[in-house]
């Protein structure tokens, strides 16, 4: 394998290292879908893959394989020579440790079930299933044939075979491609630095054996601002977008969390597998009053593990919100008076003593012992279990941005844990670990 120019990887780990280290294959086949190929090739890169792409000869038609050495700095395979690159890519010195295929068509589909290997993709797929190489398949088809009972018959064989599938939705009768970024949850859930490492030693990686330490738990997560109105069309609120709370909600599902009940505010990303998922529930409002009783409401109606309060709910509402709208004519300067909200984390702890809380404490333009040293005395006075507190002046992590650096204080642990600036979800997997080592430390002392 020819690697090529070296600036071309520079975006490696941009948004993570939760893959660094990974080796991908990523194979791409005949499809119109394959116009996301060179998008999920730079998405594992930037968070920490280094990957080789392989191409079907349809392929290669469909698109330039130059795209895919701008896309990744490595040359992609095209054809097998005699340098057996198939075999290459599964021998020890360069083996990959993932094959994942993006787009699959049904013609491929069929010929990896049926063991044909008759160009690169298929003769690889077929190598690694036999060198016990995880395979992702990411299938792109019209309805059609993607209810064809054959098709359906390969998958399933695949499937036993250990073969992993992700499909996107039914849309305008095709059955599309996922999208990359839920290509990438699942691609880390496989073989994601966590995943792989507790799957060390170990021959054949499965995904129901990759670290599912959540299993017994169930969260309520909360996420994004909340608005109050001041009249019908104005309303204060923050710039809180919510990605915090789903970053949180997306780690808490791939690592095997029971349920999620994601509660939201106007506003926040929900990532489309959310709404197909059947271990995560997600609700939506707009006040903090509204927030705060879906909580509670909740927290009533089911046993629920884990309170994570990731949302900024607005603290402050108009005394008096105005029906209609307030007219500047009629009032050239307008006196607001503000009432604190209710703590909804402080309510919930008080309600339901037993559910451990995890709070978030934004801070403005404070130094990190300063940081520390509140998170430390919120600790005391609020009763949660774990707080998590940022410095939200820093306009390169917090609000809006994808990325986070928190310090966390907890009730069993002298000082604070700092997790440098990450990704959110790298954030989000170090908060549940500190919650899941506070929960056990906590249950082995009461033993
Ligand atoms: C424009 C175009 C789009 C296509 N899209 C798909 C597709 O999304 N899924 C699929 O299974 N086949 C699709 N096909 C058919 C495949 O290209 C065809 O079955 C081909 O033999 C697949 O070869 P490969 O699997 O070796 O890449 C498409 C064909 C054309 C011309």
């Amino acid at each position: 394998m020819q690697i090529l120019v070296p600036h071309l990887k520079d975006i490696t780990g941009t948004l993570g290292n939760e893959l660094s280290g990974r080796k991908i294959a990523l194979c791409a086949t005949g499809s119109v879908s394959i116009t996301e190929s060179p998008k999920i090739a730079r998405l594992l890169m930037r968070h920490g893959a280094e990957v080789i792409v392989v191409l079907t000869p349809k392929a290669a038609e469909f698109i330039s394989p130059m795209i895919f050495e701008w896309s990744t700095g490595n040359a992609p395979i095209t054809k097998l020579t005699g340098k057996v690159e198939h075999v290459e890519l599964v021998s020890s010195s360069s083996r990959v440790d993932l094959v994942l295929i993006a787009p699959c068509t049904a013609n491929t589909l069929g010929k990896v079930a049926s063991g044909i290997c008759d160009e690169p993709v298929s003769t690889l797929a077929c190598t690694a299933l036999g060198a016990r190489i995880p395979i992702l398949i990411a299938s792109a088809m019209h309805e059609p044939m993607h209810r064809n009972p054959i098709v359906r018959q390969a998958k399933e064989k695949l499937e036993q075979a250990g073969v992993k599938f992700i499909e996107g939705p039914l849309v305008e009768s095709k059955s599309k491609i996922a999208e990359p970024e839920e290509i990438l949850r699942a691609v880390m859930s496989l073989i994601g630095n966590k995943a792989a490492d507790a799957n060390k030693g170990k021959a054949t990686p499965n995904r129901n054996e990759i670290e599912r330490d959540l299993s017994d738990l169930s969260f309520v997560i909360t996420a994004g601002a909340t608005r109050e109105p001041i009249d019908n069309v104005r309303y204060i609120t923050n710039a809180s977008t919510g990605k915090m709370g789903v970053a949180l909600a997306e780690e808490a599902l791939s690592r095997g969390a029971r349920s999620v009940c994601l509660i939201h505010g106007p506003g926040v990303a929900i990532p489309d597998g959310f709404r197909r998922g059947d271990r995560i529930q997600i609700e939506s409002v707009v006040t903090t009053q509204e927030m705060l009783e879906s909580v509670t409401s909740r927290l009533s109606r089911e046993k629920y593990d884990v309170l994570i309060s990731a949302a900024a709910p607005a603290d402050y509402a108009p005394a008096s919100p105005v029906a209609g709208k307030i007219s500047t004519s009629d009032n050239p300067t307008l006196d607001l008076r503000l009432v604190a909200t209710k703590k909804i984390v402080s309510r919930a702890k008080e309600d339901y003593p037993k559910t451990f809380v995890v709070a978030f404490k934004a801070e403005h333009a404070l130094d990190n012992e300063d940081l520390a040293a509140r998170a430390f005395k919120a600790l005391k006075t609020s009763g949660v279990d774990l707080i998590a507190a940022n410095n939200v002046s820093r306009t390169d992590i917090g609000f809006g941005s994808d990325f986070n650096e928190v310090y966390m204080v907890m009730k069993n642990r002298a000082g604070a844990k700092h997790l440098l600036k990450a990704s959110k979800n790298e954030i989000a997997s170090g908060i549940l670990d500190a919650m899941l080592e506070e929960i056990q430390s906590t249950s082995s002392a009461s033993l």
